[in-house]
């Protein structure tokens, strides 16, 4: 009897350990961005030091987000250095014109309403307290799809039990609310769904 007992233990803690490293491997899709971008190496060698430089806001207040090809274009017209990335860039996107459809890690469901303007001008958050330090990093993210809801893998966070989480990782209703209302921000449904 003790024998079957400490059996289906092992047994139990075995499949569970397996579906705790399995599962998130199953979960998520990796998709791959159009060529490497590297903010790190901007901040060195392009003499450019204001995230604002490139994640400016419009003339109308609204946040642009991910900067247009044109504002690679005042420096990318032709190749400055040897890398495969920035000659995809050159040949790809700056030459013919065309857009670069980045893949967005933050990108929420269509019924979410964010606005930067609020969090940035009338908050005063850094870019960091949502985004975590990836603006200073020498690194693409792998882009994860949850297979199951469609969203990145930056909603729902890196960890699956959601413990220990660091700024950034992870933006899910629950994220938006312990910020409001540790800073005893009120918004109701309709000011955060559309
Ligand atoms: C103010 C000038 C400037 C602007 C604006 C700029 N870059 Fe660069 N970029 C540089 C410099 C300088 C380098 C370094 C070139 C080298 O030595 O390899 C570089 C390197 C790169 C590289 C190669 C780096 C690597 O190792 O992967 C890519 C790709 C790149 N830039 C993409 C972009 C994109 C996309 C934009 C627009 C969002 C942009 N850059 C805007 C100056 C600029
Ligand atoms: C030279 C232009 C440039 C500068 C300067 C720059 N970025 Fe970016 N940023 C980009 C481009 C291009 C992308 C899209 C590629 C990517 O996701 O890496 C991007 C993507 C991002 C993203 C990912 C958004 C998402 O969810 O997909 C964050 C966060 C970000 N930048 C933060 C910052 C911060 C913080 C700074 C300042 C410390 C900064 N960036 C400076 C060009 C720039
Ligand atoms: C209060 C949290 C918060 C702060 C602070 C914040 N962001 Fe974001 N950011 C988000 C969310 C949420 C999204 C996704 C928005 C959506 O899907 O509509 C996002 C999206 C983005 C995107 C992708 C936009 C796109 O679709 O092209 C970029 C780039 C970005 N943020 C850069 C920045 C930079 C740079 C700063 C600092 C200047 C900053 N963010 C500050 C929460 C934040
Ligand atoms: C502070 C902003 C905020 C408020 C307030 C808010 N939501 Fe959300 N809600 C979100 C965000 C962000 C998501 C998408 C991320 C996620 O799934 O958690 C979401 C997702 C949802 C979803 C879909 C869950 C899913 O996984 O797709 C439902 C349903 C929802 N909210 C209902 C509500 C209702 C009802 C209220 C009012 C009681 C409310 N929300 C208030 C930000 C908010
Ligand atoms: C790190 C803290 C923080 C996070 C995370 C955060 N917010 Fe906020 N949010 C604030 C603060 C502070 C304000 C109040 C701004 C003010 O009026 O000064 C605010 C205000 C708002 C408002 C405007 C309320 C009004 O006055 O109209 C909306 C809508 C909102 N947030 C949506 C969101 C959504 C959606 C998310 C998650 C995707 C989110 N916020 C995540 C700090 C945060």
């Amino acid at each position: 009897m003790k024998r079957t007992l400490l059996g289906f233990a092992i047994g139990f803690a075995f499949t569970l350990m397996l579906g705790w490293i399995a599962f998130p491997r199953a979960l998520y899709t990796h998709k791959q961005q159009p060529f490497t971008f590297l903010h790190k190496a901007h901040a060195e060698k392009s003499g450019i030091s204001d995230c604002g430089e490139c994640h400016a806001f419009k003339d109308d207040g609204e946040f642009a987000g991910i900067p247009a090809t044109e504002k690679c274009a005042s420096c990318h017209s032709e190749q400055l250095g040897d890398t495969k990335a920035e000659a995809i860039l050159v040949s790809n996107y700056v030459k013919p014109g065309h857009e670069t459809h980045w893949l967005v890690y933050a990108q929420q469901p269509a019924n979410v309403w964010f606005s930067h303007a609020i969090h940035l001008k009338r908050a005063g958050l850094s870019c960091q307290q949502c985004h975590g330090s990836y603006g200073e990093t020498d690194q693409v993210k792998v882009y994860q799809l949850n297979r199951i809801s469609g969203y990145s893998r930056d909603i729902w966070g890196h960890s699956m039990s959601r413990f220990r989480r660091a700024p950034g990782d992870g933006m899910k209703m629950s994220d938006c609310e312990t910020c409001h209302s540790r800073r005893h921000v009120e918004v109701g449904c309709l000011g955060c769904h559309k």
